[in-house]
C-alpha cells in the first residue's frame, strides 16, 4: 500500500561516554498521505530523535537501524547527497528550538526567501516577494518591514512563525513540526495551533506533529502515537485514543492534563542507557502484574485501527477521568 512514510523497526542509539543511549527502540509507524499524526510523550522519550532520524540530521555518534521508507525509498543509509534532495523539498522540519534554529546574522525575510529560491527555484526578486506574502499569511503585521528585521528583534511566537513559514515555503509533502508550541505562553500557543491548522488546510500537507502536549495533539491530529522510553506504546485515531485509552501510560497522560486536575504520572522516565526489563513502563504502572517485569509486550492490534503495547490490554479499564471536549481556546490557560 502506498504509505507516504513507513517506519519499520527503527532503532536509533548514541554512543556516549556513559554508555549507549537507546533513544528509539524498535519503532513502527505509518503515516498516510494527508493525515496529521501526533507523536506525544514526556520529555526525553525520543520524539525529537525520531524526527531527526527521518530527516537524516543525526550527529556522528548516532547509529540507525531499521527502515524509514518515504514513498517507498528507504532513507536510512542513503548517502548525504541523496538525502539532501529530499530534505527541505520533500520532507521539511520545523525544528524544536526557534532561538537557535534561525541564523542570527541574517534578516528573517532573507531566510524565508532563501527557501523559495533554493527549493522552488524562484529568482531572488520573486522569492523575496513570496517570502513577504508568506509572512503576511502568518499574521505578521507590515511584513515588508518585518522582513528587514533580525531574529533577535522578534518575540518567541514570531520566531516560531518564521520557522513555520520556512518549513512550508518549499511545499514539502511531509512536514515534521517538533514542539511548535513549547515554551510559548497560552495566547501565542493558541495562535500557533491555529496557524498550523490553517497551514494543513491550505497546503493539504501531511504532518508529523511532535509534542509533549497531548492537548495540542488532540486539537490538531487525526491520529496519535504515544511514545514511552523510545517505543510506541499506543497508537490510533485521536478520538479513540482519547475516549478509550488502553495503555495505563496513555491514561496517565490524560489524567495529567490541566482540565483533569494535573495528576502527574507517578515516578520518572527510565534511563535510556539502562532500560528496565519486561514492559518499560512497569516500574511506574499502577496495574503492573508479575509478568510485566519479565515479558516485553508487543505492539498488538486491537480494534478500530488501534494498537497497544500492554500485556493486559484485553482487560482494559475505562478511563478514570473524562477528557475535555470542545475547542482548544476554551481549554487553554
Ligand atoms: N546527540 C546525542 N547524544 C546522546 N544522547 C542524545 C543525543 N541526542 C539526544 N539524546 C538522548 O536521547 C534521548 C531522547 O531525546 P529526545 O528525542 O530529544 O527527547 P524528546 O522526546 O524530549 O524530544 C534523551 O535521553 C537524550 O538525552
Ligand atoms: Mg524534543
Amino acid at each position: 500500500m502506498g504509505y507516504l512514510l513507513n517506519i519499520e523497526n527503527l532503532e536509533t542509539s548514541f554512543n556516549t561516554g556513559d554508555g549507549v543511549v537507546k533513544a528509539v527502540n524498535g519503532v513502527d509507524l505509518v503515516i498516510e498521505e494527508g493525515e496529521i499524526m501526533g507523536l506525544v510523550g514526556e520529555t526525553g522519550c525520543g520524539k525529537s530523535v525520531l524526527g531527526l532520524s527521518i530527516m537524516g540530521l543525526l550527529p556522528t555518534n548516532a547509529e540507525v537501524k531499521g527502515t524509514i521508507a518515504y514513498k517507498g525509498l528507504n532513507l536510512t543509509g542513503l548517502p548525504e547527497k541523496e538525502i539532501r534532495k529530499i530534505r527541505g523539498k520533500e520532507i521539511a522540519l520545523i525544528p524544536q528550538n526557534p532561538s537557535t534554529s534561525l541564523n542570527p546574522v541574517l534578516k528573517i525575510g532573507f531566510q524565508v526567501a532563501e527557501v523559495f529560491h533554493l527549493q522552488q527555484r524562484l529568482p531572488w526578486k520573486k522569492a523575496r516577494q513570496a517570502a513577504i506574502e508568506m509572512l503576511r499569511s502568518f499574521d505578521f503585521p507590515d511584513p515588508g518591514k518585518r522582513a528587514e528585521e533580525y531574529p533577535h528583534q522578534l518575540s518567541g511566537g514570531m520566531k516560531q512563525r518564521v520557522l513555520a513559514a520556512m518549513g512550508i515555503a518549499g511545499e514539502p509533502s511531509l512536514l515534521i513540526a517538533d514542539e511548535p508550541t513549547k515554551g510559548l505562553d497560552a495566547l501565542i500557543r493558541i495562535q500557533v495551533v491555529e496557524i498550523l491548522r490553517q497551514l494543513v488546510l491550505r497546503t493539504s500537507a501531511t504532518m508529523l506533529l511532535i509534542t509533549h502536549d497531548l492537548k495540542v495533539a488532540s486539537c490538531l491530529c487525526d491520529k496519535i502515537a504515544v511514545m514511552y522510553a523510545g517505543e510506541i506504546i499506543e497508537t490510533g485515531p485521536t478520538r479513540d485514543i482519547l475516549s478509550l485509552p488502553r495503555h495505563p501510560y496513555t491514561r496517565g497522560l490524560i489524567a495529567s492534563l490541566p482540565s483533569n486536575g494535573l495528576v502527574p504520572v507517578r515516578g520518572l522516565s527510565p534511563s535510556l542507557i539502562e532500560l528496565p526489563a519486561g514492559c518499560k513502563f512497569h516500574p511506574r504502572c499502577n496495574q503492573a502484574a508479575k509478568d510485566c517485569a519479565q515479558k516485553h509486550p508487543r505492539l498488538e492490534i486491537v480494534d478500530d485501527g488501534c494498537k497497544v503495547r500492554c500485556l493486559f490490554n484485553d482487560q482494559n479499564c475505562k478511563p478514570e477521568k473524562k477528557l475535555f471536549h470542545g475547542s482548544f481556546q476554551k481549554e487553554a490557560g
